[in-house]
């Protein structure tokens, strides 16, 4: 039977991984800074994961949300304060577009109204809501189009102003950090204002953190670097370090009823296992210190190299921004010097989103075989 063929693939076939690297069935050796696409967040195989999933998948891999699970609720014990989202509800599903399906569902329950507004060069997920909200048509198929939704101009607040005041708006979408669409981001000042706006006329302010959130920004969350306070929250990559795992952060002004939301798998035991070992992990390894530490020591060897035009993003979700298309540059680095770098809807930008255990001595891996490259 075919692989219903969407990805257009390297010719490299990983089979194991440790720490910041993978390896081929070749046994060759490929340094990681992709994080098969930002999930990876404590390091390939960290024996803390492989110890707790092991274990839970020996005792009880899964049963259904019909039973009591204390594991969702040592979950959202250790989320609440590492976060310190202090007082949100925690609800658990399966990816990124999940999380954000349910924060616009939830939105339009909430306020009882439709429209959503969004922003260029969004990228929110695949399934129907989530896939109308961002902004590619190619992706969006006719069925998707029945969701009525407004993209703006990130920054452009007087637009969002002129939105919200129609008063059929349910929700503001936006990611504090943009990822697939290429590393942009809003002002703070335009952040602060859109949080007053949405609270001002009774809109709910979603934040995207599937890929910025978890540590990856260098705070726990990307809004955090902001004096806002989103009405819900999605994460998911980072969140389960490969486990498929996602779910939505809700405020507590929001009001659970029983059946409003629900998914067969999502915070199954393995799932929360999984979920733990990595917030125990970046807790005692203190990874969100080693993320800016990193960070800016790669920024600062960055600011060296004369063909990078722009450094963006924040913590360890960067854009490198050349005056060419990366798409050459990529194959040379994976094939001659074996490193994964990641690659954005910008063609220009080389983006780069390591494990968060990654070292200074990677960097200067990557910056080594960069010059060789340019
Ligand atoms: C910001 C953001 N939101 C949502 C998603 C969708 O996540 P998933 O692929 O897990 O459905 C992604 C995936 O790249 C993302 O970057």
């Amino acid at each position: 039977m075919p692989l219903f063929d969407v990805y257009p693939l390297y010719n490299i076939t990983p089979v194991s991984g440790k720490g910041m690297f993978v390896y081929d069935e070749n046994g060759i050796e490929y340094l990681d800074l992709y994080g098969g696409h930002a999930v990876i967040s404590i390091g390939h195989a960290h024996p803390n994961y492989v110890k707790a999933i092991t274990h839970q998948v020996s005792e009880l891999g899964f049963y259904s949300n019909a039973v009591q699970n204390p594991l969702q609720e040592q979950l959202a014990s250790k989320l609440e304060i590492m976060s310190g989202c202090t007082g949100y509800q925690l609800f658990l599903c399966n990816s990124g577009a999940e999380a954000n399906e349910n924060a616009l569902k939830l939105a339009s329950f909430k306020t009882g109204k439709a429209r959503v507004v969004a922003f260029n060069n969004s990228f929110h997920g695949r399934t129907s809501a989530a896939v109308a909200v961002t902004d590619n048509p190619s992706i969006n198929a006719p069925i998707n189009l029945q969701h009525d939704v407004t993209f703006l101009a990130l920054n452009d607040i007087d637009a969002v102003k002129g939105e919200l005041e129609k008063g059929d708006v349910c929700a503001v979408i936006v990611e504090c950090i943009q990822g697939v669409g290429g590393l942009d981001e809003g002002t703070a000042e335009f952040f602060e204002h859109l949080d007053a706006l949405c609270k001002i006329n009774g809109v709910l302010l979603i934040a995207d953190e599937v890929q910025s959130g978890y540590g990856r920004s260098g705070k726990f969350f990307a809004h955090q670097y902001y004096n806002v306070e989103p009405d819900i929250i999605s994460m998911a990559k980072g969140m389960g370090n490969g486990f498929p795992m996602g779910g939505i952060l809700i405020h507590p002004d929001i009001e659970a009823k029983h059946g409003m939301l629900g998914t067969t798998f999502g915070g199954n035991h393995l799932a929360c296992a999984a979920g733990l070992a990595v917030l125990n992990t970046l807790e005692k390894e203190e990874l969100v210190n080693n993320v800016n530490e990193v960070s800016s020591y790669f920024r600062e060897k960055a600011s060296t190299i004369p063909q990078i035009k722009k450094i963006k993003g924040k913590g360890l979700m960067l854009g490198l921004e050349f005056d060419f298309e990366v798409g050459d540059l990529r194959k040379k680095l994976i094939y001659s010097h074996h490193i994964f770098t990641g690659g954005a809807s910008n063609k220009k930008l080389l983006r780069i989103l390591p494990p968060l255990t990654i070292q200074k001595g990677h960097v200067d891996q990557f910056f080594e075989a960069l010059k060789k490259v340019l």
